[in-house]
């Protein structure tokens, strides 16, 4: 039996032979007792690329996310974020039990913007919570991996600015606004404190994620990632694998919004079904005439194609590194008839 075509997310890429045996090759140590110098390296790369001081290796996004909010947040205050980010629906209120921190979702527009974020300030009171942070997501998952392009993110980071507050930025897939808009990275991250950037979804790594900021900051972080169990010993073997999908993986991330864009078109005319132009490597298709996604998802994977249930009527489809023109061709032909009422 063939495997199936698996467009849940660009998560589930494996690791090519070429960066396996960058993996097996590694110089490393023990880089909670005394360093890594594969991680340091990816660390010192990381930091070069996004224009900051300093770089801290993690095992997880979600981790490097709260560790983020941990560094900027004051417990017992909010943090702003979006009602559809990352943070909200996926990081099991790791805002409240690690960071101490109430999240206010700021509503209105498929990402955040700076009038969203204006109106949902509260006016001083001694009875309300005071804000601490302010966080942004580049691309931005639930939009279908939109853009937020740097005009918009500069003025959400004065808006912020303008009550104090400093930017944590989700920049799980800022490598595609960076290929999709040619934006260098250190534009984007120069808007926040703090940037968590992942290295398993696009570039195609199994495992890690990387926080930047100033250098103060990242030594702190070394410490709260300590306390979130996230020290790890011979990480180089990881390290090696992010570090070769920066340089091999990276300079190829446009085809898979070339072929995001493609499958968009294939999808585009089928009636009772409205599908958001993407502007990176995910595709997302509303439902709009009784459909469930769970029916579509079902139909897709009986046809050997699988897809999220976004929600129950909006489908997930990502591009990535392990789907090529003939698995993209084959996959929009399943989702074609998929998607018929
Ligand atoms: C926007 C965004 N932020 C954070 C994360 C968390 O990354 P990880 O799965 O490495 O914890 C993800 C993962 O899908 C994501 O899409």
């Amino acid at each position: 039996m063939t495997a199936p075509i698996d467009l849940r997310s660009d998560t589930v890429t494996k690791p090519t032979p070429a960066m396996r045996r960058a993996m097996a090759e590694a110089e490393v140590g023990d880089d909670v007792l005394d360093g890594d110098p594969t991680v340091r390296r990816l660390e010192a790369r990381v930091a070069e690329l996004l224009g900051k001081p300093a770089a801290l290796f993690f095992p997880t996004g979600t981790m490097a996310n709260q560790a983020g909010l941990w560094l900027l947040g004051e417990p017992g205050t909010e943090v702003y974020c979006h009602d559809d980010s990352h943070i909200v629906n996926w990081e099991i209120a790791g805002t409240a039990a690690l960071a101490g921190l109430q999240v206010r979702v700021v509503r209105g527009g498929p990402v955040m913007d700076a009038d969203a974020l204006r109106a949902a300030f509260r006016p001083y009171s001694v009875h309300a919570p005071r804000a601490s942070v302010v966080c942004a997501e580049n691309t931005h998952n639930g939009a279908g991996g939109m853009v937020t392009p740097l005009a918009r993110l500069q003025a959400l980071q004065e808006t912020a600015a303008s009550k104090g507050l400093p930017l944590h930025l989700d920049g799980a897939r800022l490598w595609n606004a960076h290929v999709a808009t040619g934006t260098p990275l250190a534009e984007f991250a120069a808007c926040a404190a703090t940037v968590m950037v992942s290295f398993s979804k696009g570039l195609g790594a199994p495992v890690g994620a990387a926080l930047a900021g100033d250098a103060g900051p990242m030594r702190r972080a070394w410490e709260v990632r300590k306390r979130f169990g996230g020290g790890m010993r011979q990480s180089g073997i990881l390290a090696a694998a992010a570090l070769h999908g920066l340089e091999h993986h990276l300079p190829r991330m446009h085809e898979d919004h070339a072929r995001a864009r493609q499958l968009a078109a294939a999808l585009a005319d089928i009636p009772g079904t409205r599908v958001v132009p993407p502007d990176t490597n995910i595709v997302m298709i509303d439902l709009l005439d009784g459909l469930t996604s769970a029916q579509v998802a079902a139909r897709a994977r009986a046809a050997g194609v699988l897809v999220t249930e976004w929600h129950d009527t909006r489908v997930r489809c990502v591009l990535h590194l392990d789907i090529d023109d003939a698995a993209l061709r084959r996959a929009s032909a399943v989702l074609a008839e998929a998607l018929v009422a």
